[in-house]
């Protein structure tokens, strides 16, 4: 056991997930590691929650017995709506992904998707800095939108969006570029290999690489040797993408550990310590997928 997450709570804890399917979450497997890993009493269980119900499954939350729930996929918004008190990250990021319920009954909601991001490029390359020159992103969907305001709020010189619906990538822009500065670029999806010169940081947010979906097309030719390369896809792990990245010695870092960094300030909200991300549990989540 490491010695190093011990929890100040006491009693059973419940914690969950609530989504809509919310069948193929990983997060009760990540969590579920801990628990038995630190030897806390509690659970953490998926809560399917058709959006008709969500308002009232949220408010129902302490009156059901649970410390707080991670929201996903379609709920994110909603969560930011109906919560009480909200992180000032949750709202520029304009979603809330984590659902505390204080003492007194009152939800605060705040947003990990980007803390997850972070500490996964951190985790994965030593020194790394987003102050180091302009970062790439593909795709202009929420994780493109938690990805770049994490990226401005740490000082990212330039950020520059390449998604196929421009338009989508120019709104987001827009939105943005009021809540967190900039600069922000918005490019042609058709020239987004010319948007590589001088990047310091590439990040694929879009669903291409993913199994079952096409490759990413994109030639990395103007991409400088030393550009850190991360593809939020995690199935497969070495995507495509990753494959060829590594293949030019660029510095590479894949899309598990935003999904298992992202999950641990929740566990230390609801279940009383910071938990680490180890090998073991990259290596049992893995298994899992
Ligand atoms: P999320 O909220 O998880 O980021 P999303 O909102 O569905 O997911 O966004 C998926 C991203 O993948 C979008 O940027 C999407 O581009 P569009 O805005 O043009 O839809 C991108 N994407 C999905 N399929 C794609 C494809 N075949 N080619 C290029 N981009 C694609």
């Amino acid at each position: 056991m490491t010695d190093n997450c011990f929890s100040v709570k006491s009693g059973f804890i419940r914690a969950g997930v609530m989504g809509w399917p919310v069948d193929h979450s990983l997060s009760p497997k990540v969590h579920g590691y801990w628990l038995r890993h630190y030897g806390i009493g509690g659970e953490y269980v998926r809560i399917p929650v058709a959006p008709d119900e969500f308002l009232a499954r949220l408010k129902n939350l302490q009156k059901d017995g649970f410390a707080g729930v991670n929201v996903t996929v379609p709920h994110k918004e909603a969560a930011l709506a109906t919560v009480d008190e909200i992180h000032p990250l949750a709202r520029r990021i304009g979603a809330v992904n984590t659902v505390v319920v204080r003492e007194d009954g009152s939800l605060y909601g705040f947003n990990t998707d980007g803390f997850g991001f972070l500490e996964n490029l951190k985790a994965g390359v030593a020194g790394f800095k987003a102050t180091s020159g302009p970062a790439v992103v593909l795709g202009a969907g929420g994780a493109a939108r938690a990805i770049i305001v994490t990226l401005l709020d740490v000082g990212a010189p330039e950020v520059r969006i390449l998604n196929r619906t421009k338009s989508r990538a120019e709104q987001l822009a827009d939105e943005l570029s009021d809540i967190v500065g900039g600069p922000l670029i918005v490019g042609d999806w058709s020239a987004r290999a010319d948007y590589l010169e001088g990047a310091a940081l590439l990040v694929n947010t879009t669903t291409l690489g993913m199994k079952n979906q096409h490759p990413l097309d994109l030639d990395l030719t103007a991409l400088p040797p030393a550009a850190l390369v991360n593809d939020i896809v995690y199935v497969p792990l070495k995507t495509d993408l990753l494959v060829r990245a590594r293949a030019r010695n660029n510095p590479i870092v894949d899309g598990l550990g935003m999904l298992l960094h992202q999950a641990r300030p929740g566990f230390e909200a609801w279940f009383g310590c910071l938990p680490d991300v180890t090998d073991e549990l990259r290596a049992q989540v893995l298994a899992g997928i």
